[in-house]
């Protein structure tokens, strides 16, 4: 079984989809890490993530190192890795890995939970449930704010805010798997929903549309 969740950023994508593959059982990929990892690489190298050729290697070179980065979540790299991610070779090479990852999870698990930008439309058009979180600017830049607060890092709210707008404007606007809601998602709106409330929302979703019992 393959969950989706896709949406821009901070929607809350990556606490939903954790829990929903702690409380299934199901393997989780985070594959804005992937993106992240691949712009991490460029700018350690002294390189230019919008450089076709510097990001396209970056990727058919990533190793599992590149996942365990520490400066991952970090503004810079989430704003490098959404110029990476608008090239298209560089999805290319990404995406034999995802696929492998949703059609066989690993450690024999029943299924996996993949969150991002194009779970749902390009990288698992099958998926058995797909949903598209959203959330207000406001909401999404407190969120963003607040996490990057809590992970010791500076953080200018006004700045996350900018850095939201341009980050959701060229993942919207790219040609190449650009983020939208896939046409049978559900889409959540979690602006007034604590990271609770999301989770038994779409738990309930997934109890209906999939008659699984109770979990
Ligand atoms: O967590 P946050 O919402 O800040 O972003 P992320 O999921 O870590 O993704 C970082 C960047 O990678 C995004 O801004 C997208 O440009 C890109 N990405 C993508 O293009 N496709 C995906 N499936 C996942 C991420």
């Amino acid at each position: 079984m393959i969950i989706a969740v896709d949406g821009p950023v901070a929607a809350g994508k990556g606490t939903l989809a954790r829990r929903l593959a702690a409380a299934l059982d199901f393997a989780y990929l985070d594959t804005g890490s992937i993106y992240r990892a691949v712009a991490a690489r460029v700018l350690a190298a002294g390189g230019d993530p919008q450089n076709h050729d510097e990001a396209v290697e970056a990727a058919r070179s990533l190793g599992p190192a590149d996942l365990e980065r520490s400066d991952l979540r970090s503004e810079a790299v989430g704003q490098a890795a959404s110029k990476v991610a608008a090239n298209q070779a560089v999805r290319e090479a990404l995406l034999a890995f995802q696929h492998r990852f949703a059609a066989q999870p690993p450690e024999g698990k029943g299924g996996a939970v993949l969150d991002g930008r194009d779970i749902g439309t390009v990288v698992c058009p099958d998926a058995d449930m797909k949903f598209f979180l959203t959330a207000s600017m406001e909401a999404r830049a407190r969120r963003r704010h607040k996490e990057l607060l809590e992970r010791g890092e500076k953080s200018i709210y006004a700045r996350v805010l900018q850095d939201l707008r341009e980050r959701d404007a060229r993942d919207s606007g790219r040609a190449t798997a650009p983020l939208k809601a896939a046409a049978d998602a559900l889409r959540l709106d979690t602006s007034e929903m604590d990271a609770d409330q999301a989770f038994a929302a779409a738990m309930a979703e997934i109890e209906r549309r999939l008659k699984l019992p109770g979990l």
